[in-house]
């Protein structure tokens, strides 16, 4: 039975995720900022057969929270291997682009409070030299569009962070892993027309379990987002600034 600890617990694919977790009699510590999801959240995964669930309210922009929050998980679950990180919102691209303030908000919680708590996290299993880190980071952050390019640079610096990390922390046993939705339907994405490159949280979470399962560094779910990433990638800057994405 694995202790596991989830920020952003009340997203719709890790929702997907915990209902995996809790069928196989995991124990949870649930982190998410709105009380009544949470504990509505932890009440099923309780029925649905998970060892043990606790939930915390937090709001990721609580830095100082972030230290603390991680003790109190080892302390009520009696240890902890796995930290999932899922937190994240999608940002209105033109209102950031008139907005500085707002701007540094979503990068605020896209990104730097990812990368405040992987920082605690990174060095509490580094001192236990045991642990897994899993982060939702996005295809979103390979490369710049204009359509989405804030969202696209808190992506991009985290999934660069997570690099980073596991080759730092792969010497003492820590796996850091990283994972690359492509298009999913969720509450963050309802505003959107749905169409065939659409995955369903339930799929997405399939894709994480097993990458945690097989400790995969980089997984992209679905899969075919790694042969659509790397087409993106190879198309000549010249070319791609004239595109309309
Ligand atoms: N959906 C996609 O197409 C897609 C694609 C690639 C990557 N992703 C990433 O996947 C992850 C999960 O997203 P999702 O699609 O499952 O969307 P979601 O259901 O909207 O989940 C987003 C979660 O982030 C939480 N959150 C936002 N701001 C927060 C804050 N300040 N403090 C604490 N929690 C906060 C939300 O909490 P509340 O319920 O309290 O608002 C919500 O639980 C995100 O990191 C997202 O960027 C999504």
């Amino acid at each position: 039975v694995k202790k596991i600890m989830i920020i952003g617990a009340t997203s719709a694919i890790v929702q997907a995720v915990t209902r995996l977790f809790a069928t196989e009699g995991h124990s949870l510590f649930l982190v998410a900022r709105n009380k009544d999801k949470l504990q509505a959240i932890a009440t099923d995964l309780r029925l649905r057969g998970a060892g043990y669930v606790e939930a915390c309210v937090m709001d990721v922009l609580e830095y100082n929270r972030h230290a603390s929050v991680i003790m109190t998980a080892e302390e009520k679950m009696g240890g902890l291997d796995l930290a999932v990180v899922a937190h994240g919102t999608l940002p209105d691209q033109q209102a950031c682009e008139r907005s500085f303030d707002l701007t540094r908000q979503e990068l605020e919680i896209n990104c730097l409070s990812t990368i405040s708590f992987l920082t605690h996290i990174a060095n509490f299993f580094e001192t236990k030299k045991n642990g897994t880190i899993a982060v939702i980071s996005s295809v979103a952050g390979e490369r710049g569009r204009q359509s989405n390019y804030v969202y696209g640079t808190a992506k991009g610096a985290v999934s660069i962070f997570l690099q980073g990390l596991r080759n730092r922390l792969q010497k003492c046993g820590v796996k850091v892993l990283t994972i690359k939705p492509g298009l999913v339907d969720t509450p963050m994405t309802s505003a959107f027309p749905k169409g065939m490159l659409w995955a369903t949280p339930d799929k997405v979470a399939r894709d994480i379990h097993h990458a945690i399962q097989f400790s995969k560094d980089i997984t992209y779910s679905p899969f075919f987002w790694r042969i659509v990433m790397l087409i993106i990638r190879l198309i000549p800057e010249r070319l791609f600034k004239n595109l309309r994405l």
